[in-house]
């Protein structure tokens, strides 16, 4: 019998050298108690977090928690079914309904997250005799969604306008092309030049999808997302989303003003063939996306959250993802896995967490500290975090 599990076999081997140098693991960190969005109880120790998305920190806003216990208590834990049979309560139409108006769009559609959303809606737009345009560096659920369906699958280097319009032309004249584009890409945290991108798409006949996770809430005048910050939202086809990062719950959508976008309810298999989201869920999804239509001091704050630690950091000389703030994910680049690891403990051994990312997650091979800030950090939370990436950094050796 051959052993399934072999071909793991690096993976695993890499993780127990990395662990036997007494490296707490990376990937299997607890969250003791959770304060607020800013900080929680790890190992005993009050921890900054600044590795959660939790962008508009509304995890523990009281409305949306007020809204949730009265959906528990009058529907219930669970559904029990599928959008399409007995899952489908007031709660999932009301916050459908709050997405819509939110974006000032026509269909709104929720999935149980915002991978199966992109699983979903790429798998079932685009079939075996349609292209779909991948910027390289796409989330893996983008990637998942295109490996679901049968269309050809035609990437382009990350952000390069040119490179998507030569691909663009390349392809038979007529044929359904779906481009597939991030608003902010999360590793780096840098943002996509959606006007070209969006033009030389429409000049050459396709359609346009942005996944907008990183930006809702935070990017455009009325957060959403950077499709609005660059004037380019009514060109848009359809932006898909995620209620587990600025929204603050777990969830994901697709909204489009497309005539016939309503079918996809019957057509799309990860929205059809599992269970709907529970009604405490899609009621502090709908409370909350309707506090972020209102939440221009927050966006505000997160800015200038944005724009400090970068500064900070740079000042201190790490290397960062991006030469300006570009959005609230701020990429620290490790010069290896090892230093990467040693840096992560280092912070949080001094009360502050991030994520650590590697390969094959990252583009390039690279080691990331990701940074994610919140509008609730205050301005000395930041300060701290500014002090704790110091002394971690001249402990590990990555500073001098
Ligand atoms: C760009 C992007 N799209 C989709 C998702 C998936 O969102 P969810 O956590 O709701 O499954 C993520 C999550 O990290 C993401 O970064």
């Amino acid at each position: 019998m051959t052993d399934l599990f072999s071909k793991f076999d690096p993976l695993i081997e890499q993780r127990e050298t990395l662990l036997a140098t007494g490296l707490t693991d990376p990937f299997n960190l607890v969250m003791e108690r959770v304060e607020s969005p800013t900080v929680a109880i790890c190992n005993g120790k009050r921890t900054i977090l600044l590795g959660t998305y939790n962008y508009m920190g509304m995890t523990f806003d009281p409305d949306v928690i007020a809204a949730g216990k009265t959906a528990l208590d009058e529907f219930g834990s669970g559904t029990t079914g599928s959008r399409v049979l007995n899952g489908t309560y007031s709660g999932h139409r009301a916050v459908e309904q709050a997405l819509k108006d939110f974006y000032a769009m026509d269909h709104a559609m929720v999935f149980s997250t915002g991978y199966q959303a992109n699983l979903g809606i790429i798998s079932t737009l685009a079939d075996k005799d349609d292209y779909i345009f991948l910027d390289i560096d796409s989330h893996a659920s983008i990637y998942d969604g295109c490996a679901l369906g049968n269309a050809q699958i035609v990437p382009f280097r990350h952000n390069d306008v040119e490179a998507l319009e030569k691909r663009l032309k390349r392809v038979p004249a007529g044929a359904g092309k779906l481009v597939v584009l991030e608003g902010v890409y999360s590793m780096l945290g840098d943002v996509a030049p959606l006007t070209e991108m969006v033009r030389v798409s429409k000049e050459n006949g396709a359609m346009v999808l942005v996944d907008e996770a990183h930006s809702m809430g935070f990017i455009g005048e009325h957060g959403r997302g950077v499709a609005e910050a660059q004037g380019v939202i009514d060109d848009v086809d359809f932006i898909i989303g995620t209620f587990s990062k600025s929204v603050g719950t777990v969830g994901g959508f697709c909204v489009s003003n497309h005539p016939k976008f309503e079918i996809l309810r019957l057509v799309c298999r990860p929205y059809v063939f599992t269970a709907s989201l529970p009604p405490s869920v899609v009621a502090t999804a709908a409370t909350s996306i309707r506090k972020l239509m209102h939440s221009a001091d927050k966006r505000a704050h997160l800015w200038e959250n944005s724009k400090r630690l970068h500064a900070g950091l740079k000042q201190l000389s790490f290397s960062l993802g991006t030469d300006e703030p570009q959005a609230a994910i701020i990429a620290v680049l490790m010069p290896d896995l090892e230093t990467g690891a040693a840096m992560w403990e280092a912070l949080l051994e001094r009360g502050l967490y991030v994520n650590l990312a590697r390969p094959p997650a990252t583009p390039a091979g690279m080691t990331l500290l990701r940074c994610s800030l919140c509008s609730e950090h205050s301005s000395d939370q930041v300060g701290e975090i500014l002090g704790m990436f110091a002394a971690a950094g001249r402990a590990t050796g990555c500073i001098s």
